[in-house]
């Protein structure tokens, strides 16, 4: 997951258009997008026009505002969905290297406009259109994410309702779909049921397919968790492929117990470990088939592989250091950083994208981390900090607009006896 800067691939920056009516998941497939393009060493930033307008002209614009008859709404749309798009050129000539442009775009002439305004700049241009045939679909999306949007704050849900599908009405009337040869595009039917690639080339918009031929909408939950504590965790150790100790058992009994109390509400549950002792020893309880992942490996220490972190610091203090000083960057000497894990973890994301079932992922500090990190939407270069502690498993619950998050400390407790680099 390296930036084309990198890898030595193509330079030139990406700006994605999202197409389609209101309510088909646009901004839902622009924020994962983003989100996906920033784990893979982008800069991606999105641009929503909505949000332009509510900031602009304040939320709660009634449905006859999006009339195209309606003069006055639709020169106010057109100067909000500009300063976006000056926005968006601006964000590519500086540090930014993909925009996702973020709104309706429904008409062919608004379509030319945005590719003559980023190619002009020398961009290249996706447009991405989401379409969605399946009422029930349409039906769940408004219910989910406009009820809660500020345009329809404080109102009866059923008055919002009716007034969202006016404005729905007034927007299905102008709507041309993408078919314009010229353009480049992916169109994204029934969230993934069929895809559609015109002009589709190229490195990064090829990896942009396989995400969005995985992602879904489905809410689901994921717990995350370490292996119950290991003889090396009891000795500061770092890597190595201990088995777990006396409490890395107990702990993976109360697992158990967890598991089955999941399981009970939720149905079966997939269960992922890595390919080392001290995970599969954790989940051997747990009852249903569980996938060993080399993916989902602890960082490769390198040279520095069943040290203490004592050890590291004063035989090899200028390793040390540089990890202080940088640890998302920090190779290890013939081992890994938490940036190389991130690229290594890219498969694993991926599935988690494309599965729709609940998973249990028992795994190791940094990797937990790292996965914890993608899940919640944080930013990559924090993953070295996020406090994943042994004994604790952390329930991922996925929603249409955030990912909520519980810790359920199933202990035993273990001695956390020192922050030297990490905590053990
Ligand atoms: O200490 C346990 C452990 O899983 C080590 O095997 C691994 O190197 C370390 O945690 C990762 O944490 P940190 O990056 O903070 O050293």
């Amino acid at each position: 997951m390296r930036s084309p800067a990198s890898t030595g691939l193509s330079r030139q920056k990406l700006a994605i258009a999202m197409v389609g009516l209101p309510a088909r998941g646009k901004t839902y497939l622009a924020r994962k997008l983003s989100r996906y393009l920033s784990w893979s060493g982008q800069s991606p930033a999105v641009f929503n026009v909505g949000q332009y307008r509510r900031v602009r002209l304040g939320a709660g614009q009634r449905a006859s505002f999006f009339d195209p008859a309606d003069g006055e709404g639709s020169a106010a749309r057109a100067q909000v969905a500009e300063e976006a798009l000056v926005d968006a050129c601006e964000w590519l000539r500086g540090e930014g290297t993909v925009a996702i442009y973020d709104a309706t775009n429904t008409t062919r002439e608004r379509r030319a406009t945005i590719a003559s305004r980023f190619e002009g700049e020398g961009h290249q241009v996706i447009f991405v259109e989401s379409i969605c045939n399946d009422p029930a679909i349409v039906e769940a999306n408004v219910r989910a994410t406009k009820l809660e949007s500020p345009d329809y704050e404080g109102e009866d849900p059923e008055e919002a309702v009716r007034d969202f599908r006016a404005r729905l009405s007034l927007y299905e009337r102008a709507y041309e779909p993408i078919d314009e040869d010229a353009l480049r595009y992916i169109k994204i039917i029934d969230l993934g049921r069929d895809v559609v690639l015109h002009r589709i080339e190229g490195y990064l918009p090829s990896r942009l397919v396989y995400f969005l031929l995985n992602v879904h909408a489905q809410p689901r939950t994921i717990w995350l968790t370490r292996h119950g504590q290991s003889t090396s965790n009891l000795h500061h150790r770092i890597g190595g492929d201990a088995s777990i100790t006396r409490l890395g058992a107990q702990y993976a009994e109360r697992l158990r117990g967890f598991y089955d109390e999941q399981a009970r509400a939720h149905g079966e549950i997939a269960v992922w470990t890595s390919t080392l002792r001290r995970t599969i020893e954790t989940a051997r309880e747990l009852p249903t088939t569980k996938v060993a992942w080399r993916a989902l490996d602890e960082i490769d220490a390198g040279v520095c592989d069943g040290m203490t972190y004592d050890e590291v610091r004063v035989s090899m203090a200028s390793e040390a250091e540089a990890r202080a000083r940088d640890k998302f960057r920090y190779r290890y000497p013939r081992g890994e950083s938490y940036q190389d894990l991130i690229e290594r973890l890219e498969p694993v994301i991926l599935e988690l994208e494309r599965l729709r079932t609940p998973l249990f992922v028992v795994s190791h500090q940094a990797v937990a981390r790292v996965l914890y990190g993608y899940l919640m939407e944080l930013a990559p270069e924090a993953s070295p900090f996020h406090d994943i502690p042994l004994h604790t498993v952390i329930e991922l619950q996925s929603g249409p607009t955030a990912t909520t998050e519980r810790r359920h400390a199933l202990g035993p407790r273990v001695d956390v006896p020192h922050k030297f680099m990490s905590s053990p």
